[in-house]
């Protein structure tokens, strides 16, 4: 994107994400977009994928940071609400927009080989409880499907962003302080099978243990 375009893009995004948060704050979730570290350190997540999904693109700086990062990986950038999913296609026309439901679209690559990588900022805490839930049940099984897909997700909060059955692994990666908030991102896949000379399942690595206790809700 040329420089004045760039800069004419960075200061609509906030204003963009403020009137969506206004009319729907539980599906938007957030009041500013990602910061351009935390939008990198998703992205750079994503490197060796050979397919990258990118689930509630919104304003587009996780998109942006995508195509930079992995020119000539495919990206679809998933977004639900209308004038972000038109906005979208406009600014990224290398990205493959769908205006879908997370779900939907995650449901649809289910048989689909090579390496997907889902690069989410679904605020699965905010959310209704219904799409939530869902969601997660459809990326649960997306990635119990095959161990080499996975989900990168950010969180504001100390803990894993949801919680997930023994054969999935959540591992916090990286702690992003340039974000207000600062954001912690996830990395979720199947956990290594026993018995591969890999540690057992359910059994987390030291400083990286989500707190599933049972008296905490299905979506943490
Ligand atoms: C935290 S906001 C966007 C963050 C984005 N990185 C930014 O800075 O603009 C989350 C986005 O997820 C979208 N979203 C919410 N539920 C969704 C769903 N079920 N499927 C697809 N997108 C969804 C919202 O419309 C919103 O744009």
């Amino acid at each position: 994107m040329p420089y004045p375009f760039r800069v004419v893009t960075l200061l609509k995004m906030p204003v963009e994400l403020l009137i969506a948060m206004l009319r729907n704050p539980a599906s938007t979730g957030a009041l500013l977009p990602s910061s351009r570290a935390l939008a990198n350190a998703m992205a750079s997540a994503a490197d060796g994928a050979d397919l990258v999904v990118e689930l509630g693109a919104g304003t587009g700086p996780v998109t942006e940071a995508l195509l930079h990062r992995l020119p000539g990986v495919p990206l679809i950038a998933v977004e639900l609400q209308p004038s972000f999913a038109r906005t979208l296609k406009a600014r990224y026309p290398a990205a493959d927009v769908r205006h879908a439901p997370a779900k939907q679209v995650v449901d649809s690559l289910h048989e689909q080989a090579g390496r997907i990588v889902l690069v989410s900022s679904l605020p699965f805490r905010s959310l209704p409880k219904k799409v939530a839930a869902e969601t997660v049940d459809s990326l649960c099984r997306f990635l119990a499907s095959r161990p080499e897909r996975k989900l990168v997700q950010f969180t504001y909060h100390p803990r894993a962003p949801f919680a997930v059955p023994d054969h999935l692994r959540w591992q916090r990666t990286a702690v992003v302080w340039r974000n207000t908030p600062p954001a912690g991102i996830w990395e979720l896949q199947a956990a290594p099978v026993h018995g591969a000379g890999l540690p057992e399942p359910g059994l987390p690595e030291p400083g990286h243990e989500p707190d599933l206790r049972p008296d905490r809700a299905r979506i943490a």
